[in-house]
């Protein structure tokens, strides 16, 4: 599926009127996923069709019978037992939400999954290692004072989509449920795979992060490192986040940005670096805060942040490298982003055992 996705990628692609447009090669260090086959609304990448495939979880709920509430108890012939979830029972929650993904393509370029992999970024993001706060443990996102926050505009959305696989499986905690939705995301939009390991637990309101930890798009090259310095990330890691631009898109009602950042974006690649490199970008002329368009068709954008990355040397070199490099860029990506979601999280197990997901086929 996910191949055949990126066949009517290539051909939208070939038949687009930049011919600087051409994806580059795919990474064929990682097992594809198979999962992706999503309906365009906007002619973009994409294929229709595939299987809806039953839901086993539901089943597996039944069969637990009360499994949930606090979460971790069920009732085996009357008696309380302690249920503890193993890589069988993630991997069905993984399922579900590419059966979900993969069921609901009625929604902007015909995807939750870019939003998914948002959510998992900013209730990672906001880690600070100096004081151990912030992060993805505690998922606390889900109240006011953080939802709230300009920079999380439109996740809601995504925490919509993911409420009732938390209804399905009741013993996840939501900071674990968004993350493993990030790398699940990932993996079924033809990304590389993102190992995953559970840990993580929901805090109260008072573990809520004061606003301006994320990064703000309208500023430049020292903003990012400040940012992502705070979160401990290199120059090469930092690059290799923001090439999850290839996904998704900016909407004007969230951020007030516009636009898609490739014709792909529901198809994870290097096109984001590709584009930054190939493409020229012009300031674009409207009414809305400053961001660029492409000079081949005007209908792609870059945030001022993403022009930073070509406009500093430090940032430069990693954006060529990974414009030519897919192999480098997916494994770079797939660490980097397995690190974010593991921000400040206090874990009992080993990154050894973290988990391989299988993608849907
Ligand atoms: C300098 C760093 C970054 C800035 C300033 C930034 C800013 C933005 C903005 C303004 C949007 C548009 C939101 C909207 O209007 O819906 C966006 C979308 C997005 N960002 Fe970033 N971002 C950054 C880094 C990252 C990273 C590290 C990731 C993930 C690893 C990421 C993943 C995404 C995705 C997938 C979308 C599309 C969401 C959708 O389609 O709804 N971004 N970002």
């Amino acid at each position: 599926m996910a191949s055949a996705a990126r066949s009517a990628s290539r051909a939208f692609l070939r038949s687009s009127p930049a011919s600087s447009f051409r994806p580059a090669a795919r990474s064929a260090r990682f097992v594809p996923a198979q999962g992706f086959r999503t309906t365009a609304r906007r002619g973009y990448s994409s294929e229709t069709g595939g299987k809806s495939s039953s839901s086993s979880a539901g089943i597996w709920a039944l069969a637990l019978g009360v499994a949930g509430g606090a979460g971790a108890y069920f009732y085996l012939n009357g008696e309380k037992k302690p249920f503890v979830p193993g890589q069988a029972d993630y991997q069905k929650v993984y399922d579900e939400i590419a059966r979900k993904l993969a069921d609901e393509t009625d929604y902007d370029d015909g995807s939750y999954g870019p939003v998914l992999v948002r959510l998992a970024w900013h209730a990672s993001g906001t880690y600070d290692k100096e004081t151990n706060t912030g992060g993805s443990n505690g998922a606390t996102m889900r109240f006011a004072p953080e939802s709230g926050h300009g920079a999380n505009a439109g996740l809601k959305t995504a925490r919509d989509f993911l409420e009732p696989i938390k209804a399905q499986f009741p013993w996840i905690t939501y900071s674990d449920l968004w993350t493993l939705a990030g790398s699940a995301a990932i993996q079924e939009l033809g990304g590389p795979v993102v190992p995953w390991r559970p840990g993580r637990e929901d805090k109260e309101i008072v573990a809520c992060t004061p606003d301006g930890r994320l990064p703000d798009a309208s500023q430049g090259h020292r903003h990012i490192r400040d940012v992502f310095g705070r979160m401990g990330f290199d120059d090469r890691e930092m690059v290799a986040l923001c090439g999850a631009h290839a996904l998704g898109r900016a909407h004007t009602d969230r951020s007030g940005f516009d636009g898609p950042w490739d014709f792909s974006p529901t198809v994870f690649s290097n096109e984001f670096f590709r584009l930054l490199v190939e493409e020229k970008w012009n300031q674009r002329k409207w009414n809305g805060p400053a961001q660029f368009t492409d000079k081949t068709t005007s209908t792609l954008m870059m945030l001022p942040t993403d022009i930073a990355l070509i406009k500093d040397k430090g940032f430069k070199s990693h954006v060529e490298r990974y414009a030519k490099d897919s192999d480098a860029f997916f494994k770079e990506f797939s660490d980097v982003y397995v690190k974010l979601l593991e921000l400040g999280v206090p874990f009992q197990s080993k990154p050894e055992d973290r988990f391989v997901f299988k993608a849907s086929e």
